[in-house]
């Protein structure tokens, strides 16, 4: 009889808290594949369909996560992200039979079959997923609440009062929905910021931004100030460090800034989030801007409510997902790797089998 082997990514080594990461940084070993008879009470036998990368687990790399939500990963240690898709192959839980579709959030293995406690996944309506079951991955996962609760909760946008609202990282997975999502909810005009002119003509063209601008070429504040002519009423910040500061200059008084995540300092030892620059710091007091820090994960209480506007919207073609797809379990550090640094348009996820 044949013997099945299974596949997994190991940490290999650290790129040290101010290094940029690298595909050397991450191994894959074989090792055995589990077999239904070994399921204990409660575990489920999971083949791996499609995970996700995401910037936040750069933290994960050094030694301390810096973080209470996530821990480090261990040297030479099996690694796990933050979402997957599978399927059930074998299970012990009575919740679970063959064949059911099953996703999670946290504690996804980087592996091409897993054991995992049953708890820890749940199944995936067939009505929603059934011929794109990465959507949980990117518009109704854990990308498509980030950009729509952290507008809807901190963005203070309001149909009709002629906001413009600014995405930064915005050919990104977060940026690209965030972007559609401000539109949706009322913004007069969205504005994206991104690192290529092809990103910046997939905004215009593909996704209905009113204007880009690639801040790798060019006066950036020039180009902004050209974009929004009336100012930036709201910014959605996914990037931090000069870009943001630059974006924030141009804010309007009583503006509000949704600070979502800061990938321009993760390659740097510092803490979440960065501190500001003492003049950006008066400016913001005096122009009386709002600057709070956003976490999906404080707001799981409205997650249901979100993924129901959200999937509406995309049944009723409201809002489009793009997604990068890396192939084989082998090549998820890899795509980890260029999605830090620009490497996808829309969600970087990686396919693991067929589905
Ligand atoms: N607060 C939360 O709960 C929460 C949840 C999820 C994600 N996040 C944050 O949201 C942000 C986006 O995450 P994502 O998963 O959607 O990733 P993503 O935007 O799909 O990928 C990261 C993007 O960041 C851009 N980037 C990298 N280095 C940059 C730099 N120095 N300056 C400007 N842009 C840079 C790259 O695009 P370019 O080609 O444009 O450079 C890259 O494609 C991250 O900061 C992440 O930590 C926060």
């Amino acid at each position: 009889m044949e013997t099945l082997l299974n596949k997994r990514v190991i940490l290999k080594s650290r790129p040290g808290v101010n290094g940029e990461p690298s595909e050397d940084n991450f191994g894959v070993e074989e090792c055995e594949m589990p077999s239904p008879a070994s399921l204990s009470p409660g575990q489920v036998l999971v083949k791996n369909l499609y995970l996700s990368v995401d910037p936040a687990l750069r933290c994960r790399m050094n030694e301390d996560s810096g973080v209470h939500y996530m821990s480090a990963w261990q040297l030479g240690q099996p690694i796990d992200g933050l979402g997957g898709v599978g399927e059930v192959e074998a299970s012990a839980d009575s919740t679970f039979t063959k064949g059911d579709r099953v996703s999670a959030t946290f504690l996804w293995p980087w592996a091409a079959f897993f054991v995992i406690d049953g708890k820890h996944v749940k199944k995936m309506p067939k009505e929603l997923f059934g011929s794109e079951p990465s959507l949980a991955l990117s518009l109704l996962g854990g990308t498509g609440l980030t950009a729509y609760l952290g507008v809807a909760e901190k963005g203070h946008v309001t149909p009709g009062s002629g906001q413009t609202v600014v995405v930064s990282a915005a050919a990104g997975a977060t940026g690209s929905l965030a972007g559609q999502v401000a539109r949706l909810l009322g913004a007069e005009r969205v504005v994206g910021i991104c690192g290529s002119a092809a990103k910046c003509q997939f905004l215009e063209q593909e996704l209905g931004f009113d204007a880009a601008v690639n801040y790798k070429s060019g006066d950036v504040s020039a180009q902004l100030s050209k974009a929004c002519p009336d100012g930036v009423h709201v910014y959605f910040d996914n990037v931090g460090g000069d870009l943001s500061e630059r974006v924030i200059e141009q804010m309007v008084p009583n503006g509000h800034v949704i600070l979502c995540g800061q990938i321009a300092v993760y390659n740097k030892d510092l803490p979440y989030p960065p501190p500001i620059s003492p003049t950006l710091q008066q400016l913001i007091q005096d122009r009386n801007i709002t600057r709070e820090r956003f976490l999906v994960l404080d707001y799981s209480d409205k997650f249901d409510e979100a993924l129901a506007v959200l999937s509406q919207w995309y049944l009723a073609g409201k809002i489009k997902v793009k997604e990068t797809v890396a192939e084989g379990v082998e090549n998820t550090g890899k795509a980890f790797v260029s999605m830090m640094k620009g490497g996808n348009v829309g969600k970087q996820i990686v396919k693991v089998h067929n589905s």
